[in-house]
């Protein structure tokens, strides 16, 4: 019978993992949800160390090769999360959930042939092909999404010839060989090992099949519903090795994964399935001419700063430029420096400006902006009208009006930040490049837009001791 102590603290890693989700529901509580979700990882795996004969029919065996693991495993896990940038944060996620899928699909692979077919139940059969299926799609899938984010090779969507059709092909073979394996049992009741390895095979092809067509915005979105996988994968492993942890930790993660991918596509104004097969399907872009060509009209700092200091009005629209110019901190001191001149300013936060979700909440909450100023899109996009000046910092998709005016675009259907019709826009960007979408952005070269050039940092910078200066 199991002691005790063991379903105690089961019962205490489960409840910590289920505040862990809670605390990360919000940025002020974020940093504890993380740490108690550390907490409820370090029990579980001191429970499985120290009682491993529940989970394995027997003591632990290899246990120097397991320490030598877990140890090389923990200071690669530790200098990764060590050195990895804010805006590098959902490549890291791809990475480690790929890994996780990885090893929930080996773990299931191994259980299957090692552990003689005859003694799993249909029930356990069926887990284990489901973990592999599950996991290899992971693993693979959440691999190329890292490459692309890491830009190891293009982020655009690729779209293979007849690319649907092989999808469609290597989807039902996956499903059919699943089925296979589970129902088709020989004479002494074990199911083929040969048919388990082409399930791995295809399944590995299907991770990459799935993912190859998503592209630039979209991918964040892919990260996200492979996380979903992976905790279902390692929930239906927790099945397998009858370790209710696993079960309660992979089903959390399944849950607020789905929950995630739902809110970002919702976010991003359009359903999953197109956000998935869209590339299959979709119409060239329209190109909006060469952007050289076009004038823009550059300002200097001074001219910034003149045209925020007699403003009554402002509205700071913050993207991922700001966080790899990692200016949070100098954006929050040229704000404080117009409060104190009377002058009205909020942030606007789009859903999805940035990289992952939340990004721009965290990044101004580390450099101590007040919670009031950060004002949701439906709250502030009434106010852009009657707003002197709108300053964009490193943020392009989340206001181009592309998404609503042109069917073609990629983002098109995406709710955005009204700054097309503030009086004024100032865009701090280095370059005349477009945002992670690709897409050129009207309102760049709209007359009653100024263009800043350069790092946001930098500019913010000339632009603070321009203000101090007037
Ligand atoms: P983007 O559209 O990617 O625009 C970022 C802008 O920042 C670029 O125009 C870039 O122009 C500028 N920039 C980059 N580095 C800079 C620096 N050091 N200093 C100044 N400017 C810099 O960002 P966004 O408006 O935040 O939109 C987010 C995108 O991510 C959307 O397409 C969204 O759909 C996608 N996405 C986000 C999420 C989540 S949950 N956040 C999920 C899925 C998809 P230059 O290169 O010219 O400087």
């Amino acid at each position: 019978m199991t002691p005790t102590w063991v379903r105690l603290a089961e019962l205490g890693a489960s409840v910590l993992f289920i505040l862990a989700l809670k605390g990360l529901s919000s940025p002020k509580t974020a940093r504890r949800g993380n740490l108690l979700g550390a907490a409820g990882a370090t029990i579980a795996t001191i429970v499985a160390f120290f009682y491993g004969e529940k989970f394995y029919g027997g003591p632990i065996q290899h246990l120097p090769l397991i320490i030598v693991a877990t140890a090389i495993g923990s200071v690669i896990g530790w200098i990764a999360a060590k050195r990895v940038q804010m805006t590098q944060m959902p490549q890291m996620v791809a990475l480690f959930n790929g890994v996780g899928g990885g090893a929930a699909a080996v773990v299931s692979t191994i259980e299957f042939l090692s552990a003689g077919n005859p003694a799993q139940t249909r029930a356990a059969l069926a887990a284990t092909v489901f973990t592999v299926l599950v996991g290899s799609v992971s693993f693979t899938g959440s691999i190329l999404t890292f490459m692309k984010l890491q830009e190891l090779m293009t982020s655009r969507p690729v779209v293979i010839p007849a690319g649907r059709y092989i999808t469609s092909l290597v989807g039902l073979l996956t499903i059919g060989s699943a089925i296979v394996l589970v129902t088709w049992l020989d004479s002494a009741g074990n199911a083929s090992s040969s048919i388990l390895f082409v399930l791995l095979g295809l399944s590995l092809i299907m991770g990459l099949l799935l993912v190859l067509p998503v592209g630039g915005a979209d991918v964040p979105i892919v990260i996200s519903l492979l996380n979903a996988f992976t905790g279902l994968s390692v929930a239906a492993s927790g099945y397998v090795l009858g370790n209710v942890l696993l079960i309660v930790a992979g089903t959390l993660v399944g849950a607020s994964g789905t929950l995630l991918t739902r809110m970002m596509a919702q976010a991003m104004g359009r359903p999953l399935t197109n956000t998935l097969f869209g590339a299959f399907t979709a119409k060239a872009t329209t190109a909006a001419g060469p952007a050289e060509d076009r004038p823009v009209k550059s300002a200097s700092p001074e001219d910034v700063a003149i045209m925020l200091a007699y403003a009554r009005k402002v509205i700071i629209v913050p993207g991922y430029g700001l966080a790899v110019a990692q200016a949070q901190n100098t954006i929050r001191e040229l704000v404080e420096l117009l409060q104190a001149k009377g002058i009205s300013v909020d942030y606007a936060i789009h859903p999805v400006a940035g990289r992952m979700p939340g990004h721009m909440n965290v990044l101004l909450a580390e450099a101590n902006v007040p919670y009031e100023q950060l004002k949701e899109m439906d709250e502030i996009n009434p106010e852009f009208a009657e707003t002197d000046v709108a300053l964009v910092v490193g943020a392009n998709d989340v206001v181009n009006p592309a998404a609503r005016n042109d069917p073609s675009a990629p983002i098109y259907g995406m709710p955005i930040l009204n700054v097309d019709q503030a009086q004024q826009v100032v865009f701090l960007k280095r370059s005349m490049r477009p945002g992670f979408a690709g897409i050129e952005n009207e309102v760049l070269f709209d007359p009653r837009t100024s263009l800043l050039f350069g790092d946001a940092k930098e500019s913010l910078t000339k632009v603070v001791s321009a203000v101090k200066n007037l």
